[in-house]
């Protein structure tokens, strides 16, 4: 069956994986690409619509990202956003200036052609997202206004003829209360797509386009336990079967019962047909970590041990000869945009490939895919809801929640802290949302008092933040009486721990984790 496609062309513009989820939530498959994407290259995808995103640019400099010319004629419907928008104007033989005051924000949006296809349905009067500072001053031959603001004279135009369209507001955030309906009428009603990307056809299509590429092949993947990993284990166990072995390296960081359950998913009682390989690697990291208390350290130690441990087994395995990994969209979106910030952690993430083995080729069968359509698709293939909904967990586990020397004694104080504070989340009915939420133990060791006799135990730190992009966090405001409980549970059913401490702070300053 013929995807039906729409290209996000990305001009370098924040909000680029925002139009590109929008899209999708109208069932509508899209992909992101640079702005240099070739002509041909275009004309190979087939587009059924192509949007052009918006940019910190200005049309007008020389040195402005441009698309191919030829995009305007090829007969496909475009929408311009933004920076988009303006491009469209300046390529087409319209004029863009730079205004006095830029416009940014909130801001009233008169529709003035109430019979645009973008607009059906819109009430005359509605507010729109700006920010910008260049606007359409001239139109291009054959456009019409549709939408004005106090400032912006143009802040729709379209060309309905030859199927192009143009906002200079942006609607794919939340702030434009329309803006989700304008998109979807694009995507639907101009580019003429029916809505018909489901979790259901990408099983189905995935299965063959696997079976295809690995043949009889075996499959190698290192499953965390992670949502990603184990949505891809799921798809390529229907695939493949017992061609796959799944390694899953227990470090013996993660938190209470998780290697238990991964085990109890994958393992021979679990539901799914695969060969899975637990390796018990506790020890070899608890002693590499021994007397380490630098945090920069411990993630590589962490990284280090892992690559060792996953090579042993890889080794042990003979020719296999696909490596898979869990590859999400925002990974693949991100990584090409190579931003050149201060390291402030070293990520190690499990499945990460090593160095020096050799394998014929890679399977990441989620690549396309966004985080809520991964769990979509790990629902359709059986898997529990608990590992569905898992909240984000750090790739060297525990480690980064336990301030300073990693040992076994501290991680089983974490782990039973935290699977306290869990059980009390759900009591609450807390809806963890887009949050994570954790005990961690800071390395602080003070007096106390308990029955009758002095304690000198460890203080355990509760973290429960909320973010959209882990970029930025703030502390939730939990029920005091929650925390309240937490507390007392902890203090009563942890022997070790003498004081239960809220942190407060959210990111920036802190980081989520705490090393
Ligand atoms: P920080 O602590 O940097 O965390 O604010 C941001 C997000 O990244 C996760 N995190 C990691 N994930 N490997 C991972 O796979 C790592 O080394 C790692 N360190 C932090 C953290 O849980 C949060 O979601």
């Amino acid at each position: 069956m013929e995807r039906e496609t729409i290209l996000i062309l990305d001009f370098g513009g924040q909000y680029k994986q925002l139009i590109a989820r929008r899209i999708r939530a109208c069932r509508v498959y899209c992909e992101i690409r640079p702005c240099t994407m070739s002509l041909e290259e275009i004309r190979a995808m087939a587009p059924r619509g192509v949007i052009l995103t918006g940019g910190p640019n200005s049309v007008y400099r020389e040195d402005a990202p441009r698309c191919d010319p030829g995009l305007f004629s090829l007969g496909v419907p475009i929408l311009g956003i933004c920076y988009g928008s303006q491009l469209m104007a300046h390529m087409l033989g319209g004029r863009v200036a730079s205004a006095e005051t830029s416009e940014y924000g909130h801001t009233e949006l008169h529709i003035d052609e109430t019979d645009s296809v973008l607009f059906t349905d819109v009430p005359r009067e509605t507010s729109c997202w700006m920010s910008h500072r260049d606007y359409i001053a001239a139109l291009p031959p054959g456009f019409r206004v549709t939408a004005h603001t106090p400032h912006c004279p143009v802040a729709a135009m379209e060309d309905a003829a030859r199927g192009l369209y143009a906002l200079q507001f942006h609607p794919e955030v939340l702030h434009t209360p329309e803006g989700a309906d304008m998109l979807k009428r694009f995507a639907r009603e101009v580019c003429g797509c029916g809505g018909t990307w489901a979790m259901d056809s990408y099983i189905e299509e995935q299965v063959q386009a696997i079976r295809d590429r690995v043949g009889s092949g075996r499959v190698l993947l290192a499953l965390s336990g992670g949502v990603d990993s184990s949505v891809a284990a799921a798809l390529l166990s229907k695939a493949i079967g017992k061609q796959l072995i799944c390694v899953f390296v227990d470090h013996g960081l993660m938190r209470k019962g998780e290697a238990d359950r991964v085990k109890a998913v994958f393992g021979p009682d679990g539901g799914f047909d695969l060969t899975f390989r637990p390796v018990d690697a506790s020890k070899r990291f608890f002693d590499a970590l021994a007397g380490v208390t630098d945090p920069e350290q411990k993630r590589r130690i962490i990284g280090e041990q892992f690559i060792r441990t996953f090579e042993a087994e890889a080794r042990a395995l003979g020719r296999v000869e696909y490596l898979a990994q869990g590859t999400i969209y925002p990974d693949v979106v991100e990584s090409g945009v190579g931003s050149a910030g201060a390291v402030i952690k070293s990520h190690h993430n499990v499945g990460g490939l090593p160095k020096d083995l050799s394998f014929s080729g890679l399977v990441e069968p989620l690549r396309p895919l966004f985080k809520d359509e991964v769990r979509e698709l790990g629902r359709k293939l059986g898997l529990p809801e608990t590992l569905v909904r898992r909240q984000p967990f750090p790739g060297p586990g525990l480690a980064v929640r336990i301030v300073g020397e990693v040992t076994p004694e501290k991680v089983r104080l974490v782990q039973e802290a935290d699977a306290i504070f869990q059980e009390e989340l759900r009591r609450f009915g807390v809806d963890i949302g887009s949050g994570q939420f954790f005990a961690a133990l800071s390395n602080l060791r003070s007096v106390g008092v308990m029955g009758d006799g002095r304690t000198y135990d460890h203080a355990v730190v509760l973290r429960a933040v909320q973010t959209e992009d882990f970029m930025t966090a703030t502390a939730v405001r939990l029920p005091y009486e929650l925390l309240d409980a937490v507390m007392n549970r902890i203090i009563n059913k942890v022997s070790g721990v003498n004081r239960v401490l809220y942190d407060l702070t959210s990111k920036p300053p802190a980081t989520i984790e705490l090393e």
